[in-house]
């Protein structure tokens, strides 16, 4: 359905000094992650914000399944979303903090119990949100933000905090929940943690869109693999691959070679008698990718 989904419309947000978010458009498709990268300042959060209505845009519009988050009669329901750290009060229990937005949401109490099985915390129910670790309060967050069982899902940087373990749970949780159907964007400023999770990715720079696309497509476009090859006798070996590969020497004098699989490159060396003394394969530095696609869009502004 061309409804479904978010979709953001030359959404831009001016501060006194800063064009935060700057003609912004991208859509986020039910069914996958969508990672919403960008560095620090970059117009993220600005972003999500203005999705959910917190922050009013000085310009476009947000959508999600084809109406404003103003517009929601039931918006816990609907969307699911946590912004930075989630609070609590301090001397609250997880549960019953769980059992107070469950009351204002009109969901019944016994949800809360659901949704600290499914993030994790059901030994941890019952201690006071004061004592919880960064990991242990992101992941009540998140069951606040499925407490009303949503099928959007809206999440500025929740593995901030989280353990390498912690992590892992958040993307095989994130995953479960795109393959129910439901739209879940995600923000990072870290590629490398997006590229295990997301389907899709929208990247930003200075408010500004800068790719979106499949994950597998950036990663492509970005020059996808290239081999590292070491030989005795690299004219020949180039001479036999021909005009077809793309080649570059590295400082300490092998050659990289884009354009041509393992097979190819062995089959020519044998054809060359160029023997082999390295070969492998390199897969793009995706952090460096991202990098390169955001630097000089400076963004601490
Ligand atoms: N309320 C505000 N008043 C003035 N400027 C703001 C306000 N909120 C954000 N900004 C500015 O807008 C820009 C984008 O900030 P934003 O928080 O959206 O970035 P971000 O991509 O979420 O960054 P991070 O990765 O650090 O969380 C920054 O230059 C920030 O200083
Ligand atoms: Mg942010």
């Amino acid at each position: 359905m061309a409804d479904d989904g978010i979709v953001v419309s030359g959404l831009t947000k001016l501060y006194k000094n800063v064009r935060a978010v700057d003609d912004l458009s991208f859509t986020v498709s039910p069914g996958r992650v969508t990672g919403f990268l960008g560095p620090n300042g970059a117009g993220k959060t600005t972003t999500l914000r203005m999705v959910l209505n917190l922050v009013r845009p000085t310009a476009g519009t947000a959508t999600i399944g084809g109406r404003r988050y103003a517009d929601f009669a039931d918006p816990s329901r609907e969307v699911g979303a946590i912004l930075e750290a989630s609070g609590a009060h301090r001397g609250r229990t997880g549960r019953n903090h769980l059992r107070m937005l469950c009351d204002a949401a009109g969901i019944p109490a016994g949800r809360a119990d659901d949704v600290l099985a499914m993030v994790g915390l059901t030994p941890a129910a019952n201690r006071k949100f004061k004592g919880y670790s960064l990991g242990m309060r992101q992941r009540l967050g998140i069951a606040a933000a499925l407490l009303g069982d949503p099928d959007v899902l809206i999440l500025d940087e929740p593995a901030n905090g989280l353990d390498p373990e912690g992590i892992r749970w958040m993307r095989e949780l994130l995953k479960s929940l795109a393959d129910e159907g439901r739209t879940v964007l995600v923000s990072s400023h870290l590629l490398s943690e997006m590229e295990l999770l997301a389907d899709d990715v929208v990247i930003i720079a200075a408010g500004k869109l800068v790719r979106q696309g499949p994950m597998a497509e950036i990663v492509d476009a970005t020059g996808g693999a290239q081999l590292r090859v070491r030989t005795p006798r690299p004219d020949e070996l180039l001479a036999e691959l021909g005009t077809a590969v793309t080649v570059t020497r590295t400082a300490d004098g092998a050659l990289r070679i884009v354009g041509a699989d393992g097979p190819a490159v062995g089959a020519a060396a044998m054809r060359a008698g160029a023997e082999i003394h390295e070969l492998t394969v390199e897969r793009p530095d995706l952090e460096n990718v991202f990098l390169q696609l955001t630097a000089g869009k400076a963004d601490i502004r």
